[in-house]
């Protein structure tokens, strides 16, 4: 099985992405490369040609989007979001919003612009393999906090005019269409997202949060935060038959 990875040319290129190197400095360089690199292999199913339709977005979903993602969609490091139990059409979205560089704060740009080649029915398969992965199990969290961000998250801030996050993100933080799985979430990263929906145009879709956020203390996006850190909720997560169990693929 080595050996026919090995035959793919960019297989090494992508084994940089766990470098200390590529963490450290030079990420977006070596993704370029990456990304337009493997001309002339053909073993699809090990295809790092992300830029060629035929590869399947399961394909690069294991291979590429894992680097940071992880092969679950749970990720390890609250830089990068967790995509497991994502809503189907959100996921959509977002992506369709990198290819077209409209989603535009620093780390989109850094790290998610690149992708430019992906295919409508690549961001749709991709988009069911990440929304039919289980969503984690909540982390506990400062009860302090998560109790002040539990009453947020159900009743909202109405002295501030902040209505309630269940009325779009569901009761359970589930989620639901465009709406995004906001339970389990890692909280620095929905704070930074918080944060970077005040910056005028920097989400296209964001208008609703820009309104929301605006008048939220850091305080109380870190309460709501690690309220949703500390939450599961595994409704609404679709079966995807052609995508279960990632465990017995061949990586
Ligand atoms: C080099 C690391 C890296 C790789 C590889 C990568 N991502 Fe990302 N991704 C990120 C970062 C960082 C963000 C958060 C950007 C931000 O802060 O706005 C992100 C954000 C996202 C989001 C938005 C999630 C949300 O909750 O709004 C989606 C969807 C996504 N990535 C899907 C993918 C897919 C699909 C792939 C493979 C084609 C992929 N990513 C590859 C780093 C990466
Ligand atoms: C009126 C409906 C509505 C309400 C109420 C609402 N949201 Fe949202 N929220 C949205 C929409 C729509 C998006 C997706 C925007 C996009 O696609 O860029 C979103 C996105 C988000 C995101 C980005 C998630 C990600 O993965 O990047 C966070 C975080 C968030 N909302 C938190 C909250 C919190 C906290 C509250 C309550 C204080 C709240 N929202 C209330 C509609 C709402």
């Amino acid at each position: 099985m080595k050996a026919s990875l090995s035959r793919c040319p960019s297989e090494h290129r992508a084994n940089l992405l766990e470098t200390p190197k590529f963490q450290a400095t030079s990420r977006w360089i070596l993704l370029a490369a990456l990304l337009g690199s493997g001309a002339g292999c053909h073993d699809m199913e090990h295809s790092r040609q992300i830029d060629n339709p035929a590869v399947a977005g399961r394909t690069i979903a294991l291979q590429i989007c894992s680097n940071c993602h992880s092969v679950d969609g749970v990720s390890v490091s609250p830089m990068f979001p967790t995509l497991a139990g994502q809503r189907k059409e959100y996921l959509v979205n977002q992506l369709s919003d990198f290819r077209a560089h409209l989603r535009s704060d620093p780390n989109a740009k850094r790290f998610m612009w690149g992708f430019t080649h992906l295919s409508d029915e690549q961001i749709e398969q991709l988009a069911m393999y990440f929304a039919s992965r289980p969503p984690p199990a909540g982390l506990p969290g400062d009860r302090l906090l998560v109790d002040d961000g539990r009453t947020i998250f159900i009743s909202g801030i109405p002295d501030k005019g902040v209505p309630a996050c269940s009325s779009c993100h569901g009761t359970g933080g589930e989620g639901m269409g465009e709406f995004p799985r906001l339970a389990g979430q890692h909280a620095d990263y929905i704070v930074k997202q918080l944060l970077v929906f005040r910056q005028a145009g920097q989400r296209p879709r964001g208008e609703s949060m820009k309104a929301i956020s605006d008048n939220m203390s850091e305080q109380e996006m870190r309460s709501v935060a690690a309220f949703l850190e500390a939450s599961s909720s595994q409704a609404g997560v679709p079966v995807d038959l052609g995508t279960a169990d990632p465990g017995s693929v061949r990586r």
